[in-house]
This record gives structure tokens, sequence and C-alpha cells, in this order.
């Protein structure tokens, strides 16, 4: 290994990337590994950190990962399941109960703990956590415990060490910022016990990825898939770097579900970026509304526009003779890496950017990944430091199958499982709040309990405040069964004959809700609030609520670190009043709707 490094065992999705990316942040290079690697894949590293886990250590959850890296010769740290693994190793008790959530004050006892080198006493940490250690094994101590409010029954060893082992253990989340502290904590261990020299930084990196993707890549030629989006075109710009533009060959494929305007600002984009000597642009939009016309199932439609991007690709490349070329491909880590959330979500909704064809060049060896040792953000600092503009890095995702997926489309036929059973409940539950509750006879997509939900959406009409609105909707999300969506209605506010429509992939429905996506993007930033949200989907429903037959914009703006888990974005009364200017006098468009559903249970796509 180049550079001192940190490996974190990924016990339960979320919590090891962030572990991870705060280890980065003192520029020492962290990698994730799966609690059942063996334990050579530990060779090298200066420590390692066990993650959290939804798992009970207490019932022996969980309890079959290599035990093997506790006879390495290296310090070891584990966070709230991980140390109560280590306590375990070691002959200590692990109880079930104790159950604490939220914030606590941290009390250090006995001798001051390098641990805690610049950690004040009585410090804020955070806590989420069902099982407690309650006894230490031998060569262990108590070096804090800790006290929920400040004030609640003492949790005591929150906080353990074994200075002869270097084995660690704290209770709480260093790695959550509600941990005021937590990366002083990390940083102690990294640099303090394990030694690590910081000298991994994106400058660093640069230098030495370039050298090496020209080693890799020798005198051979680059052809790479350019969607406009962050990675590839950090990606892009990167590879440009190794072999020059002569050498690079872009291609930009319009599947006509792209936004407004999108595909000129992309071929622009990259024209300003000087990549433009081998820049090809084709126009599939035919192929792929050809194979999508009449379809209106979410996953076949999924999965048409991943096959036709394939046959498009593969007929593409050979057309412009460049399919004995490397492919560079702009994957970043949390994608090359299997953990639980993104094992699961694959079920949730399928992605599409490991199809066979990639996946068979990436086994010949002719697949180069320059950012997949990456998290978003670094890419983001990449790309900074290779001058792209501060626009094209900081946009909003955009999903591969772009406008395909929040364009919602319909047979016609009301889809009425459940709703008769559905209205009268989510009726009462919108009454208490002045709300008017209406379940709407189609059904999106969303995620419970981590697995995929096809339900009905609720609707609610009737003006409230924010924070009320959010508690009906909390109330309506957690207390019917059957829905998994809720709206909020922008108008009118009355509603007559609410039905779908027959409804199809057509390019005037595209057109249309580009239209409304433009309107509102141009809202965001003329409100200064694209860059505050981190995602707004505009969808168009099928769904006519005012006997003219006309369609339901939905708004869904988000807030998300890592799109795994999101909440609603509160926008303005202004921007919302623009929107139902500027919306509903689109032709074709009769309603507007926020949708105000935290994921889960909802997607943050509506497909
Ligand atoms: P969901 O809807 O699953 O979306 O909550 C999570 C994030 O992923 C994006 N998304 C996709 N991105 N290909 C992509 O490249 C896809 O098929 C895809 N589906 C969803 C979505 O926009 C959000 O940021």
């Amino acid at each position: 290994m180049q550079h001192d490094a940190i490996a974190v065992i990924d016990f339960g999705g979320q919590y090891a990337h962030l572990i991870a990316t705060k280890v980065r942040r003192l520029c020492v290079y962290a990698e994730i590994r799966q609690p059942d690697d063996p334990v050579e894949k530990f060779e090298g590293f200066k420590g390692i950190i066990l993650s959290g886990s939804p798992a009970l250590a207490s019932q022996g959850e969980d309890d079959d990962y290599t035990k093997e890296i506790f006879d390495l010769d290296i310090p070891i740290l584990g966070f709230c399941f991980g140390h109560q693994e280590i306590a375990k190793h070691y002959g200590g008790t692990v109880i079930n109960g104790g159950r604490e959530w939220g914030r606590a004050q941290l009390h250090k006892v006995g001798e001051a703990h390098p641990l805690f080198d610049g950690v004040p006493e009585g410090d804020q940490v955070f806590m989420s956590h069902f099982d407690s250690v309650t006894a230490l094994g031998p060569t262990f101590r108590e070096i804090g415990y800790t006290q929920l409010g400040g004030s609640g029954t003492p949790h005591r060893f929150a906080a353990l060490a074994s200075d002869s082992l270097r084995r660690y253990g704290f209770q709480y989340h260093p790695e959550v910022d509600d941990t005021l502290h937590g990366g002083q904590m990390i940083s102690n261990f990294v640099t303090g016990i394990c030694g690590c020299k910081p000298s991994w930084t994106m400058d660093t990196y640069l230098a030495e990825q370039v050298e090496s993707l020209k080693r890799q890549v020798g005198d051979q030629s680059i052809f790479l898939l350019v969607s406009g989006g962050v990675d590839s075109t950090v990606c892009a710009k990167l590879l440009g770097q190794v072999v020059g533009p002569q050498r690079l060959h872009l291609l930009h494929v319009d599947n006509g579900l792209m936004r407004k305007g999108e595909s000129a600002a992309v071929l622009d984009m990259f024209r300003d970026l000087g990549l433009d000597q081998n820049l090809h642009f084709i126009d599939a939009t035919d192929d792929f509304l050809g194979a999508l016309a009449g379809e209106v199932e979410p996953e076949r439609k999924r999965a048409i526009i991943g096959n036709t991007f394939v046959a498009v690709f593969e007929r593409e490349a050979r057309r412009l003779g460049i399919d004995g070329h490397l492919l560079g491909q702009g994957t970043i880590y949390p994608d090359t890496i299997e953990t639980g959330g993104t094992k699961r979500s694959d079920t949730i909704k399928t992605h599409h950017n490991r199809v066979p064809i990639i996946e068979e060049m990436i086994r010949a060896g002719r697949v180069i990944e320059p950012l997949a040792e990456l998290y978003k953000v670094e890419v983001r600092e990449l790309g900074e430091r290779l001058g792209i503009a501060h626009d094209a890095i900081w946009r909003h995702p955009f999903p591969g199958p772009g406008l395909g997926v929040r364009l919602l489309c319909s047979t016609g036929g009301a889809d009425l499982a459940g709703v008769d059973l559905l209205q009268p409940q989510v009726a009462a539950l919108a009454a208490p709040f002045g709300l008017d509750g209406r379940v709407l006879p189609i059904r999106s997509v969303g995620v419970k309990a981590d697995l995929r939900s096809y339900e009905h959406p609720a609707i609610l009409t009737g003006d409230l405040s924010w924070d009320r609105l959010q508690e009906a909707v909390g109330s309506i999300l957690k207390n019917a069964q059957g829905i998994n969506r809720c709206l909020w209605n922008l108008g009118p506010q009355t509603y007559r004959d609410v039905r779908p429509l027959p409804a199809t992939m057509t390019r005037e429905r595209l057109d249309l809700l580009r239209e409304a996506d433009a309107i509102v993007m141009d809202g965001l930033k003329r409100h200064g609030l694209y860059d505050q949200v981190w995602q707004c989907p505009t969808a168009l429903v099928p769904m006519s609520v005012d006997g003219a037959g006309r369609e339901l914009v939905v708004v869904r703006p988000i807030q998300s670190e890592r799109a795994m888990t999101a909440t609603a974005a509160n926008l303005p009364a202004a921007l919302l009043a623009e929107l139902r200017r500027d919306l509903l006098v689109l032709p074709g468009v009769s309603g507007l709707a926020y949708d105000l559903t935290s994921k889960p249970p909802g997607t943050i796509e509506w497909e």
C-alpha cells in the first residue's frame, strides 16, 4: 500500500461509509471490508474500525465474521455493535438491555487516555443501541461512561480500552455529527494510536492516478460514455489528462428522456473543457421511444430503457470503430463494493450500470474506472481541481433512465385494489388536521422495511403550517397500510371526477414533462435554492382531477445525504405561488401536488 490506510468493516450499510469518509477527511486512506472477508484482505492496513450494525451482539447475531482479525498485531476500534463484539471477544459480557437513543454526556474515567486527547470532559456524544456491555474481560478498563440527556442513569463501559492488546471500543457513534468531538476521537485513533501519516490528499491522488493510468493505458485509446453527470464528466477530464484529447473518444447519447436542452448543454460543456476532438453525439430518441411504445409497467419500462441503452451502445461503438478501445467508466467507490444497502437496493429498482457486456469487458481487463476509489464528495473535489465549472460539479443527481422514471404511464383503468378500504382510513386520519384526505387510484414505487412496495398515494387538501403538514403525513404513512406516498394539493382545491388517464411514453408527454421540470429548476435557481436542495424530481402523473382529462404534475424536492434515506424539503410560499402560476397553465396540466413523503416509505423517484 502506497499510503497508510485503515480498514472499516461494514456491519451495517450506512455507518461504515460514514466512518470511511471521516477517516479520509484526515487525509488517511480508508477502505471498506466485509465481515466475512478472509484475513488476507486486511493485510497492509495500519488499523481496523468495526462499524455499528442493526444486529444484536447479545443474541450472537452476525457473529460469523472473520475472527482472525483479532490475531492481527494492529490496533482495532469498535463502535456500538463493534464495541460490543470487542468486549465479547475478550471475555466481557454483553446483555440485551440499557437501550438508549439520543444525545448523552461523556465522562472520562481514570487516567487520561490518548483516545480522548482534545476531547472536553462532559462532551456530547450520540447513542443509539439496544445492547450494552456490562462486564469487561482481563486487561480492559473503562475509560468513559455516558449519561443520556446529561442526567440519566450512568451507562457504564461506554468507552473501553486495553492498551496492551491495542483494542478499543465506543458504545456511542463518533462518526455522526451529533458526537461533537467524534472526528477528534477518530483522529486520535487513526493518526495517534495507529500512527497513520496523513499523506492521502487530492493532489497526491491526482498525480499518482495520472501516472498509474498512463502505465495501464499505454498507447491505447479510450472510449467513454458521457451523460453530463458529475462522475462521467470528471472521469472524462481526468482521462483527457492521461491520454490527451486525440485518444479520448466521448459519446453522448440522447435517449429522448433527457431534460430540456440537456444534450446541447452537455456538448457545449465538453467543448468548453477542450474535450471535443472526438466528441460524438447520437440522437437515439426513436430507438428508445420505439421500444417503450405502449409500455406502462414501471419495471418493464426500466428494463427496456436498460436493454435499449446496451443495444445503442454496441451499435454506435461498432459504427464509430471504437469497439477495440478501452472502455472508461465513471463508477465511484460505493458502487463497486457490496454493502447491505446496495445489495438490497438492486431489488428495489433495477439499476443498469453493470450490464452483462460491460461485466464481460471488465473480466477481459478492457475497462478502466479511475474514480473507483472515490466517494462523491471526493469526485467533486477532484473535479474542482481539474477546473470543471461549479455548476457542472454541483448538479443534482439525475437517474440513468432519466425522465423515463418520472413520466408515469397507465392503461387508464382505475387501480382500485384496496382503495375502498383505504379511503375512509385516510379521510379519518386527515380530518383532525383540518385536511381533506383522498386516496388516488394509481400506484407508485416505494420502499418499506427494505423491500419494494407498489402502493397508492394519498393527497391532502387544505392550508396548514409545514410542521403540522409533516405531522399529518407522518400519521397517514404510519397508520394507513397500503399508502406509501403523501402529497399536498397545490391546486385545484376542489377535485372532480378523479380518474387515471390512458397514457404512454410519447414525445408530446415527454416535452410537457421537460417544460414542467425546467420551470421547477428555474424556480429553484431564481430563489437561490438549487444548491440547498439535494434533488428535485418532477413527475407527470396521468391522473385527471378536474374532470377535463388533463394531467397531474408532482414536485418532489428532497434533502438527502446518500439517497438511501431522504426527507421532503420545505420550499418557500413565494416559490410555490410561482409554480402554481406557471405549471397549472401548461396545456395538458390541471393538477399540481407537492410530494411530502420521506424515504422510506417513499422512494425519491416515483418509479
Ligand atoms: P430512489 O428512487 O431509489 O432513488 O429513492 C435513489 C437515487 O438514485 C437515483 N436513481 C437512479 N440512478 N439509475 C441511476 O443512475 C437508475 O436506474 C436510478 N433510479 C433511481 C434517483 O434519482 C435518486 O437520486
